[in-house]
């Protein structure tokens, strides 16, 4: 067993199944952090939401829906008297916050297909009623073969009315959350907000993907947020960034999120012309890099930190 991860609000550890080889990723969350009975219900949000998401539905616009393929499996909840324990299918390939802390910043192609990858998983999400409003490098996990996996999905928020046209008035909640890089100005300014936030989190990870740093980037969380509210997207000219990823992270990045992109409109963007959306949906385009793995060591973590790693794997702290 060893530490793999840890967010602001879990450890994660790696565990093999008694008496087999199955490996799984056990994300450990103590008790004590929900001080009240709603906390601990929102606790119980992420297990939830995972159950529906890896199960077929039908979505708003009638049509039956797959699990979601991009979605972490959650296979067991468990808890003891102080812990809450959600037991997930391991991925070796480490998360993309992780790959871009090592590599700076990623290639355009790769880029593209990452972007592509989490288009299809947030348009199927979007179309079930789920917000994740966590998104981030460090919650996108690459898979053995090389595909997006999403996960955390702590903050996530299910809405039971779903819009099935783009003029629809969508659902929204109040709650303020989300990581200070990736949050989007209508949180910011505590207004209503629903789907929308996934969208532009989306577009300050893909220029963070190009660029290699984050479009808002300041010295302090307050200078951060006055440039989320008030500044324009700049692209560094040292940095070749085609134009249509340019555009599409500009259509992202709309500070009123009734401008943004949103699952109606944005597989039809030009920076993704000549895809073909059923393929990309079914995880079926060969990924341009697959993570590195040593297949002669029983439990690789070359992919993951070294400073978890390093952690004793007990729970306390
Ligand atoms: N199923 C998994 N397979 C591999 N690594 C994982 C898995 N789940 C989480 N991790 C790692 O652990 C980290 C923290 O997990 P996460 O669920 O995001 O916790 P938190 O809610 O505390 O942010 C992730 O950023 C990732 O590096
Ligand atoms: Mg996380």
């Amino acid at each position: 067993m060893r530490v793999i991860g840890k967010g602001a609000a879990a450890k994660v550890f790696l565990s093999r199944k008694k008496g087999s080889d199955q490996l799984y990723a056990i994300k450990a969350q103590k008790r004590s952090r929900a001080t009240s009975g709603k906390a601990l219900k929102q606790m119980l949000v992420e297990p939830a939401i995972l159950k529906q998401l890896g199960t077929e539905q039908t979505n708003a616009d009638g049509k039956l829906q797959p699990r979601n393929p991009f979605v972490v499996k959650l296979r067991w909840v468990f808890s003891d008297e102080a812990h809450l324990f959600f037991a997930l299918d391991f991925h070796p390939g480490g998360d993309l916050g992780t790959m871009l802390s090592r590599r700076g910043s990623l290639h355009p192609g790769l880029t593209r297909f990452y972007a592509m990858e989490l288009v299809a998983a947030l348009t199927a999400l979007h179309a079930r009623g789920v917000v994740h409003r966590d998104l981030k490098p460090e919650n996108v996990l690459i898979d053995e073969e090389g595909h997006i996996v999403l996960t955390d999905f702590g903050l996530a928020k299910a809405f039971s009315r779903i819009p099935s046209h783009a003029d629809e008035e969508v659902p929204r909640t109040m709650s303020f959350c989300g990581t200070a890089e990736y949050v989007s100005p209508e949180v910011l300014a505590s207004l209503p907000h629903s789907f929308p936030v996934d969208m532009w989190s989306l577009g300050v990870m893909v220029y963070e993907m190009l660029v290699g740093v984050s479009p808002f980037m300041a010295k302090t969380t307050p200078e951060m947020y006055h440039r989320i509210l008030r500044d324009k997207v700049i692209f560094p000219e040292y940095k070749r960034v085609p134009q249509k990823a340019k555009d599409f992270i500009r259509e992202l990045l709309q500070k009123n999120p009734v401008h943004r992109l949103s699952r109606f409109n944005i597989k039809e963007h030009s920076y993704f012309s000549n895809l073909n959306w059923t393929f990309a949906d079914e995880k079926r385009y060969t990924p341009p890099y697959v993570p590195r793995l040593d297949n002669s060591a029983t439990v690789d973590t070359q992919n993951f930190e070294q400073v978890f790693l390093d952690m004793e794997p007990i729970l306390i702290g």
